[in-house]
């Protein structure tokens, strides 16, 4: 084309191409942008054989380093301290196969030292979301708020939607949590939906200064476009406005373990009156430095959450839950079949329904112990419920979870 005909093209095209076109350019151009801000570059990449990409990337490449407070930070390679659990972490409960539970990615390959394992972000994962800006965070007000001693009715107006089913503690310091909890892949009604299993490290009121880390199981098929279940963990120092995320999905938590990645596949799963299978998660307060510490199973340091992102957790926690949590959205104007758990009650008992076990806090000398007084919360009975249990090898426990609609929930 010469020039001449180039303009006239060009300028035709400017008279014909409606709004629309340039702003979905500009969508497509912030897409790419964000894309660019999430996946650093990599040193090696490993696909899975759930279909993510697994992106190998230098320790001080990762997000955490775009935050302008950690421009000039020191990594902590390892915490100050570490607290000591009453029980040992099994990893297996019951029957047959022996071997510890995973990540699906290990399958094909590993992340060498120096580096660390980022499930890498698709165009795709961006597209799903509201907007951009709304990707990798949780819509506002998902937290339950149980009945608590200073305010006896509960907080049920504004879940949006989110049901519950937990067991807490309230009205100490508390400077960790631990937990091990039951793996399942829960059924999802609606892609708009999800239901995860997790524990909540809370500090702050419940107004817009709430402060909170969780960590633990998700499916959530709007934020990885998939069914599997997933690891993950979350952050919010001003109850899921502005600032915190999902995983590594904005600066923040800082990871130091080249094995787990956050947001990948957990392998294997429990099945139905077979093998079952748990993961330990404990997140605790570094009682030199401040940071709030995460580890996976046994073995797995997994990095750290630098204590000036938070308020009120820079100093300590103010009450802990455990248990679950699913998106009821009612599309079809009856109570979602989404399953919380396992997808069946309390009173099925071990290999039936999801459990989690060992409950304990971390107290102000910093000794994993029993928590006391633990309550439990859930909207609906009849359609998620919990049972707390104590025994000698499983400490304070409860079952938890259901199918959601049935015959009594409608
Ligand atoms: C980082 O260190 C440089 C040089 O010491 C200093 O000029 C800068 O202000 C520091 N930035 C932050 C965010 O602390
Ligand atoms: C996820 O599960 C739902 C049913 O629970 C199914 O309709 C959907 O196709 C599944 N999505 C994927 C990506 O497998």
């Amino acid at each position: 084309m010469d020039m001449k005909v180039k303009l006239v093209v060009w300028f035709l095209f400017m008279l014909t191409a409606p709004g629309l076109g340039s702003a979905a350019r500009r969508r497509n151009l912030e897409v790419k942008r964000h894309l660019s801000r999430l996946n650093k570059p990599s040193i090696k990449s490993i696909k899975s054989p759930d279909g993510d990409i697994i992106d190998c990337i230098r320790i001080s490449h990762q997000p955490a380093f775009d935050h302008p407070h950690l421009k000039n930070h020191t990594i902590q390679m390892m915490p100050s301290y570490h607290p000591e659990g009453l029980y040992r972490d099994g990893k297996r409960v019951g029957k047959k196969e022996s071997g510890g539970i995973t990540q699906l990615w290990h399958k094909n390959g590993r992340c060498p030292q120096g580096t660390i394992p980022v499930r890498r972000t698709r165009e795709d994962d961006l597209l799903r979301a509201s907007s951009i800006q709304s990707f990798g965070k949780k819509k506002h007000k998902t937290i339950p708020k149980p009945p608590s001693y200073a305010a006896p009715q509960p907080d049920l107006i504004n879940q949006n939607g989110h049901q519950h089913a937990i067991a807490y503690v309230e009205g100490d310091q508390y400077y960790g949590a631990k937990a091990t909890i039951n793996v399942w892949d829960p059924k999802i009604q609606q892609t708009n939906e999800f239901s995860l299993s997790q524990l909540w490290l809370l500090g702050g009121s419940f107004a817009s200064d709430l402060n909170s880390i969780e960590a633990g199981w998700q499916v959530s098929p709007d934020l990885y476009g998939d069914n599997n279940t997933r690891l993950f963990t979350y952050w919010t120092s001003d109850a899921y406005q502005a600032t915190g995320c999902y995983n590594l999905l904005c600066s923040g938590f800082i990871q130091i373990n080249n094995q787990i990645a956050m947001g990948a596949s957990i392998y294997p799963l429990s099945s139905y009156r077979s093998s079952q299978y748990d993961i330990s998660i404990l997140v605790w307060k570094d009682p030199k430095e401040g940071n709030w510490w995460m580890q996976f199973g046994n073995d797995y340091v997994l990095g750290y959450w630098p204590a000036f992102l938070f308020s009120y957790l820079s100093d300590s926690a103010s009450m802990i839950e455990w248990g679950g949590e699913v998106v009821n959205s009612e599309s079809d104007g009856q109570h979602t079949t989404t399953q919380m758990g396992s997808g069946h009650f309390p009173e099925e008992g071990f290999g039936k329904s999801s459990y989690v076990r060992n409950i304990q806090v971390v107290d102000e000398s910093n000794n994993l112990r029993a928590p006391k007084n633990i309550g439990t919360f859930t909207e609906q009975s009849s359609c998620y419920d919990i049972q707390l249990g104590r025994n000698g090898e499983w400490g304070d426990h409860f079952y938890y979870g259901g199918p959601g609609r049935n015959s009594n929930c409608q």
